[in-house]
């Protein structure tokens, strides 16, 4: 009796926050409205939902280049994945990698108000924001099956004030300037066509917002570089082109700081970037004029 109570209080909140989130959003194919049997009302596409996260995803616009096994929504499977890559990361990578975490902490305590978290994920950067704070956030990832899963072990620790919209980011599926913040990990490396991200984040964040990035780079002329050409990844992955593309946006760069650097040690589940190649760890915060 007590656990069905429980239930309901959540199912409840989970409404509201869903609620919330659909005064927000838009169709990624045409920009116009989406009612609320999740239609479009230009074009007539028919989006869907899951468990309370909305999937605003157009397959004819946005091609699926990253996608988690399915078996991603098995919480044995995930925690697996997790503690797995741990084990495979080497010593000093995992170093370096802390080290980029107690850097971005100070940053990360300054995000609030409507935060929209791009690529999601795992949730890495999602379980600091959401830490102890009342919070409004949306998490977002292109792939609906990792959010889902993310957002199963959300609830699970009953952590409030998040809500969940499959989104691919270079579509994004929500209105003009309706973000106070936007944060990334490892996000921003991993979609390509930096430009159309990029756009899209200065379009949704409302002026004086702040984008906070947390991303690695290569050296350019480095074969690191040239697979992250390969991948259509490069402006990505070589700061100063990212740097032009960021000014090109109509971003003023706030902060940029390198928490850490590391050698790479090739593991099983990156494919990038290759032995041998130096990446660098930044933390970089982004203001939309
Ligand atoms: C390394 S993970 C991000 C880590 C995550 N931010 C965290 O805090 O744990 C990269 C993510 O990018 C997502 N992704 C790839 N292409 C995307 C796109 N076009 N739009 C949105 N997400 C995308 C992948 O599905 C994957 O979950």
């Amino acid at each position: 009796m007590r656990s069905a109570a429980l239930l309901q209080y959540q199912v409840a909140a989970n409404m509201n926050e869903v609620r919330g989130v659909l005064e927000l959003i838009q169709c990624p194919a045409c920009k116009e409205l989406i009612k609320s049997d999740l239609t479009c009302s230009g074009c007539g596409r028919k989006y869907s939902s899951r468990e309370d996260m909305l999937i605003l995803i157009d397959r004819e616009t946005s091609e699926l280049e990253w996608k988690w096994d399915r078996r991603i929504l098995s919480k044995k499977y995930r925690n697996e994945t997790l503690s797995g890559y741990e084990k495979l990361i080497s010593e000093e990578i995992r170093e370096a990698r802390n080290l980029w975490w107690r850097a971005a902490s100070p940053f990360l305590e300054k995000v609030k108000g409507r935060t929209v978290d791009v690529a999601t994920g795992m949730g890495q950067l999602l379980n600091r924001i959401t830490d102890g704070r009342p919070a409004e956030i949306i998490a977002t990832d292109i792939d609906p099956n990792i959010l889902l899963s993310t957002k199963r072990e959300m609830d699970e620790r009953n952590v409030k004030g998040v809500s969940y919209v499959a989104t691919d980011a270079r579509h994004l599926s929500f209105r003009d300037s309706i973000a106070d913040y936007v944060t990334s990990f490892s996000g921003i490396n991993n979609i390509t066509d930096t430009k159309a991200v990029l756009k899209e984040i200065f379009r949704i964040m409302k002026p004086g917002g702040t984008f906070l990035m947390m991303e690695a780079f290569v050296d350019d002329n480095t074969n690191s570089a040239d697979l992250a050409d390969d991948y259509g990844l490069k402006d990505a992955y070589i700061m100063d082109r990212l740097l032009t593309i960021l000014k090109d946006t109509g971003f003023s760069i706030k902060t940029r700081r390198k928490a850490s650097s590391v050698i790479w040690k090739e593991n099983a589940m990156d494919v990038f970037p290759l032995d041998g190649d130096k990446v660098y760890h930044y933390i970089i915060e982004i203001q939309k004029p």
